[in-house]
């Protein structure tokens, strides 16, 4: 009994420290650059290397389809929109094809919301088919390529395999006309079927505006040790538990529920980002996908993203310092959470929130309305510079043919 007394005044100390050790650093208000590879690309500028030609499809591809549901604007898979309409008014677009360097087809296959919001990208495969048989016949550069200069934005929680549940996702694997395609998308497992080498990660859409305006003083202290709000079990799609997350938040909840340092939840508060604001680490665990908006908002809110995802590879990578701004626990330590984040030294714990006052940090995981130097389309376009100049091999010799046309699963290839 004595023994937990004293644990617990311990960590009622150790709260009361960070206090003053967040309320220190936040009233001193200094950003740390990264210097050498990582920070400096964040800041690169797209124009001028790169050309993209957007093709002009029929409105049934997009524009109509986003009729039908005006949700899928502020989805967590808008970025398809969005990139699409940053294109067309975007300096890097060129109107002549035979100058580009990379082709972009506008179609929004994830925008299909159940009552409830969440995608079910069923018509995915047919609408994506039907999108790429309309180019090919109409302009020559997709059979010119079979596809290895054309990029796509597929942002569903497995990318190009369209399917909502992993198993099938796998079973069904990127659909076979992208084979050659770059793929743009949110999915990022490494050693995955869904996840091709070469494809660009990039966040999940979360609202700029919205966040924007819960922002808190930065002067408010961080009194908060640990912070999650979200689903530790899924019982109605994983009733016997255990496939959900791969376990990894049932965890989090039976280790830490009675914890004082963990602010956990399933409640979603009203001061949700206000909250965010006030913590010091945040859980980022894996949900159905390796990912979910909470990264986005904790890189934007400044709290350290600890990131509970074996093998997830994060987005714009190549660019954002992941290891240095965020915290990374295996899926088979969450046991040992509360040990792995008192003992990071508490100089560690101020870097960390140093590179993430970074404004290039925050503006590297939103897409604006207008978009903004260095925010996530531009991030978007510099991955696709960087694959610049396109290697000759990708050309196809006369009579070659490497797609086929007819591979995948039979209710696919029924015209959309
Ligand atoms: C591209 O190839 C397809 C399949 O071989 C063919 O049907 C189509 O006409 C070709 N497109 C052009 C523009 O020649
Ligand atoms: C294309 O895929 C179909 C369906 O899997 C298969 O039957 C056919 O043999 C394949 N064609 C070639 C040329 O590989």
């Amino acid at each position: 009994m004595r023994n937990r007394r004293w644990v617990f005044a311990f960590l009622l100390w150790f709260v009361a420290f960070w206090r003053i050790e967040a309320f220190k650093f936040h009233r001193a208000q200094k950003t740390e650059r990264i210097s050498g590879s990582a920070g400096d690309v964040l800041e690169d500028d797209p124009v001028g290397r790169l050309k993209v030609f957007v093709y002009e499809l029929p409105s049934k591809y997009n524009k109509k389809i986003l009729q039908k549901d005006p949700r899928c604007l502020t989805h967590m898979f808008a970025a398809e929109i969005f990139m699409h309409r940053f294109l067309l008014s975007s300096p890097v677009r060129t109107l002549n094809p035979d100058e580009a360097d990379w082709f972009y087809t506008p179609v929004y296959t994830t925008c299909d919301l159940t009552p409830n919001g969440l995608p079910l990208p069923f018509k995915s495969p047919r609408i994506m088919r039907s999108a790429i048989q309309l180019i090919s016949s109409n302009w020559p550069y997709w059979n010119a390529t079979e596809g290895a200069n054309h990029f796509f934005i597929v942002p569903h929680d497995f990318g190009a395999c369209f399917h909502y549940l992993e198993e099938k996702a796998i079973e069904r694997g990127i659909l076979p006309l992208l084979q050659r395609a770059t793929l743009v998308q949110t999915f990022g497992q490494r050693n995955h079927v869904c996840l091709k080498h070469g494809s660009i990660i990039i966040p999940p859409y979360a609202p700029p505006q919205k966040m924007q305006a819960h922002l808190i003083s930065p002067g408010t202290p961080r009194s908060i040790f640990v912070y999650f709000r979200g689903l530790f079990y899924d019982v109605g799609n994983d009733p016997e538990g255990g496939y959900y997350a791969r376990g990894a938040r049932a965890s989090v909840w039976e280790n830490f529920k009675d914890n004082p340092l963990f602010d956990i939840s399933t409640e979603h508060p009203t001061t949700y980002y206000e909250d965010m604001q006030r913590a010091i680490f945040c859980l980022c665990p894996l949900g159905w996908a390796p990912w979910s908006p909470r990264l986005v908002e904790a890189v934007v809110f400044g709290c350290i993203p600890v990131i509970i995802a074996d093998d997830i590879v994060l987005p714009f990578a190549d660019a954002i310092p992941w290891e240095d701004i965020g915290v990374f626990v295996a899926e088979k330590d969450v046991p040992r959470l509360d040990t792995i984040l008192t003992s990071i030294p508490i100089k560690e714990i101020l870097r960390k929130q140093r590179l993430l006052a970074n404004p290039s940090m925050k503006q590297a995981m939103l897409f604006p309305q207008p978009a903004q130097a260095r925010d996530a389309f531009h991030q978007i376009l510099n991955g696709l510079a960087r694959k610049l100049p396109h290697d000759r091999s990708i050309y196809m010799r006369s009579g070659e043919s490497i797609l086929n046309w007819t591979a995948g699963p039979v209710a696919d290839l029924k015209p959309w």
